[in-house]
Parts: C-alpha cells; sequence; structure tokens
C-alpha cells in the first residue's frame, strides 16, 4: 500500500515537470523504467491536454480509409478539430462521414489539393496545425487501363502543393499517407520484406505517381526541412470501402449470386490490415514520428487472393463454383510483405493481428450487410463502374 503511494506521488511529480518541460521523455522513462507504450499509456493524455488542441487537415476524408480516420480521431481525441478537405471524386462520398456531419468539431471543405490558394485560405481559416494526406486517385486498374494523367495529378503534383502549403503556413507536422506498392513486387517463394531503406520501384502507374509524391516530401525535407513524414501501408479492409477493391466488390457480387473474378492463378500475396488499424498507426505518427522519417505500416498478415476469396465464400455461405478465373492483370505484382518493426517499436500494435483476420473480415462482411442504406446510395455509382470494370476483366480460356 505505502509503496504503491511511493509511486504514485512520484508518478504525479514526473508528470507536472514534463508538462513544465523540466524533464525530456528519456529522463522520465528512466527515472521510471518504463518501455515506450507503457509510456504513452500513464502520460499520453496530459501531454496532449497540456500540447493544447491540434487542428487537422485531413485532405481526402471522404474516401475509405480518411473517413474511417476522421472518425477514429473524433472519438479518440475529443478536444481536436478537425476538417476534412476532399474534391469528392467518384471514390468521394460524404454518406462515408454521415453520422458525424454535425459534431461541432468536424468541418467539410470541397476542395482540390491542387488548388493552392483554396488550401493556402483553408489552412489560415482553421488554424490548421497539423496536416494527413489521403487525397489519391487510388484504383490500380484505372491507372493501367484508362490512363494516368490523373494519377500523376493528384497523387504527385497534388503532394507538392500540400508541402508548399505546409512551408507557406509553417504546419508543424505533415504525414504524407502511401503505400507498400512504391516498393514493387517481392519474389512469392522469397521470406524477404519490404523494410524501410527498401528501394522505391513501382511497378504500375499508380504505384509510380504515389512515389512521385513521396519523393518530393523527401526532397522537400533535405532541401527545405519541411517536417513532412511518409508512410508505407499494405492492403487495407473494413467498412466504407469503395465497392471496386477486392473485398466490398467480391462481397457485392456474392450477395447479387454473381461469380467474383479472381486473376490469373489466384496466388498472389497481399499483406492485409484492418483499417482501424491503420487509422490508430496514423494517429500515432502525427504525435509520436519523425519528421524526415518513413513508416512502415502492416499486420503482418499475407494472404493470397484465393485464401481471401475462400474465406468470403465460407462466410457468405457459397462454394468454388462462385468462382471465374479471368486473364492475369498487366504488371501484376506476385507478393507484398511488411516489416513494420519502426512503428511498433514507437508503440503501435495493431487489433486485427493475423488470427484475428477471419473475425474482421466476417465483421466487414457484416458491415455491409447492415448497412443496406449506404450501400444502396452507391448502387448508381457502382453500377456505372461495374460496366467500365466488366469491359478489362477476360475470361481465362
Ligand atoms: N486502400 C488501400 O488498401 C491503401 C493501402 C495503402 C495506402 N493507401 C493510400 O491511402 C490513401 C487513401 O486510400 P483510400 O483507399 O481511402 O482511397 P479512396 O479512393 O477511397 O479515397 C480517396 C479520396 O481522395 C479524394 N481525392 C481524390 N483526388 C483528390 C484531390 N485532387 N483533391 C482532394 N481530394 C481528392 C477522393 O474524393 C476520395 O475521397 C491513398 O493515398 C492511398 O494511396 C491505400
Amino acid at each position: 500500500m505505502f509503496a504503491m503511494q511511493e509511486l504514485n506521488s512520484k508518478i504525479n511529480i514526473i508528470r507536472g515537470l514534463l508538462e513544465r518541460k523540466s524533464l525530456s521523455k528519456a529522463e522520465a522513462q528512466k527515472l521510471l523504467g518504463l518501455d515506450d507504450k507503457n509510456f504513452s499509456l500513464l502520460f499520453e493524455k496530459s501531454l496532449e491536454i497540456k500540447e493544447g488542441v491540434k487542428n487537422i487537415l485531413v485532405c481526402g476524408g471522404a474516401g475509405f480509409i480518411g473517413s474511417n480516420f476522421v472518425r477514429h480521431m473524433l472519438e479518440t481525441h475529443p478536444n481536436y478539430k478537425i476538417v476534412n478537405y476532399d474534391k469528392l471524386t467518384y471514390a468521394g462520398n460524404l454518406e462515408n462521414l454521415r453520422d458525424i456531419e454535425n459534431n461541432p468539431n468536424y468541418t467539410f471543405v470541397h476542395g482540390d489539393i491542387i488548388d493552392l490558394e483554396l488550401l493556402n485560405k483553408t489552412i489560415r481559416d482553421h488554424n490548421i496545425t497539423h496536416i494527413i494526406n489521403f487525397a489519391a486517385e487510388t484504383h490500380v486498374d484505372r491507372s493501367i487501363h484508362g490512363g494516368s494523367k490523373d494519377f500523376v495529378m493528384t497523387n504527385s503534383l497534388g503532394v507538392q502543393m500540400i508541402l508548399d502549403a505546409v512551408q507557406a503556413n509553417k504546419i508543424e507536422k505533415f504525414v504524407n499517407v502511401s503505400t507498400d506498392e512504391v516498393y514493387g513486387a517481392l519474389e512469392l517463394e522469397s521470406e524477404d520484406m519490404f523494410r524501410e531503406d527498401t528501394p522505391i520501384m513501382p511497378n504500375m502507374p499508380y504505384a509510380a505517381a504515389k512515389a512521385g509524391g513521396d519523393l518530393m516530401c523527401n526532397a522537400y525535407f533535405k532541401t527545405h526541412g519541411t517536417p513532412v513524414i511518409v508512410t508505407h501501408c499494405s492492403n487495407n479492409y473494413g467498412p466504407y470501402q469503395f465497392p471496386e477493391k477486392l473485398i466490398p466488390f467480391f462481397i457485392f457480387k456474392l450477395i447479387n449470386g454473381e461469380k467474383v473474378p479472381v486473376y490469373g492463378d489466384g496466388l498472389n500475396v497481399r499483406d492485409w490490415i484492418h483499417v482501424r488499424d491503420h487509422a490508430s498507426a496514423l494517429d500515432l505518427l502525427l504525435h509520436k514520428g519523425t519528421p524526415g522519417e518513413v513508416y512502415n505500416i502492416g499486420s503482418d498478415n499475407e494472404r493470397n487472393n484465393m485464401e481471401v476469396t475462400k474465406m468470403m465464400l465460407n462466410i457468405l455461405g457459397k462454394d468454388e463454383n462462385s468462382i471465374e478465373y479471368v486473364t492475369d492483370r498487366p504488371g501484376h505484382d506476385r507478393r507484398y510483405a511488411i516489416d513494420a518493426s519502426k512503428i511498433m517499436n514507437l508503440g503501435w500494435e495493431p487489433v486485427y493481428t493475423r488470427e484475428k483476420f477471419e473475425q474482421g473480415l466476417k465483421e466487414t462482411v457484416d458491415w455491409y450487410l447492415a448497412n443496406t442504406e449506404w450501400v444502396e446510395a452507391l448502387q448508381k455509382k457502382k453500377e456505372e463502374m461495374n460496366n467500365w470494370q466488366e469491359s478489362f476483366f477476360k475470361k481465362k480460356s
């Protein structure tokens, strides 16, 4: 009992010293013998309150990952202000945020990241302190079959515009959300993983355009000291994903009694992460990531497409007769695998680990089945997309 009181008073003294900035985090950790994770648990909230409100500009917040991130931040940091800046392309959907649109800490601005004037005005109007960028053209098949201009405009030039806005407005931190696809592909048989120092070697136009934005971040940090972090995350799954991407695309097809198209031999491997785990990793990096650094994000959950397809068939009570093999995508990367040890050493860990993948997938299927209004609102877009998408799925002879 006495030892507990002594420990509590030691913690209170150290909290006070940290808040007055009379003690560094490293010194406090040493005094208490705490690792990063336990230190965060004990002190993060008080430091956050002391640091004051953060006003965060979320570019591309109406898309799949952006909207999950906005919801995560409003729930986790009720004193932060979130401004969602989105162009509302075919992939942007304000229905994703219908339940929080009246939250006093949330504002939507309709804008393009290429429009530097509007970016600067939005930053000034809302006293923005931090920026995170999800805005992108993201559909690989579109970048292959539909031309790449929009991809380069948003994914490369758009990032550069944000970097200029960060510089001009003395933003404290900018996190540019990117993808593991910039690293290219790994051999199916190898045990290699993408690390932060793996060379950038993109194989398709989408990934090359993303790499352009990432390299510009690196150049701005080196040239101007711009406080930017780049993240490379693996494939996301979860609620609110536009139904042109594998998991919702398959769910919609199976619900409608249609066959699902599996590319090539179905053995291409992706490393799946739940979108809410991605959101919590980005939250951590906004607070604790070091500018100039790159961080990989992944849940150590490699699965081949056939395995994921079979799990979905099983969840929806279908069999393999619902599979149709189609000609492989040109330049289809064979395998992605993320080494996420760097961000894990900062204190992040996923809730949906490899062991919980099937549970996460089932919850995702259930979410699409339960949210019929959201699904119906997308029906028109989906039909337009299906016609477009079906045009390049060729049945294997
Ligand atoms: N989905 C994944 O599995 C995955 C994995 C790793 C990284 N990422 C990255 O995460 C980010 C978000 O991905 P997502 O799947 O949520 O994408 P998404 O396609 O669902 O959403 C993109 C959002 O960006 C908006 N947008 C597009 N161009 C814009 C512009 N010029 N100005 C302002 N807004 C614009 C769209 O309206 C949409 O709301 C992307 O940068 C993507 O590269 C995605």
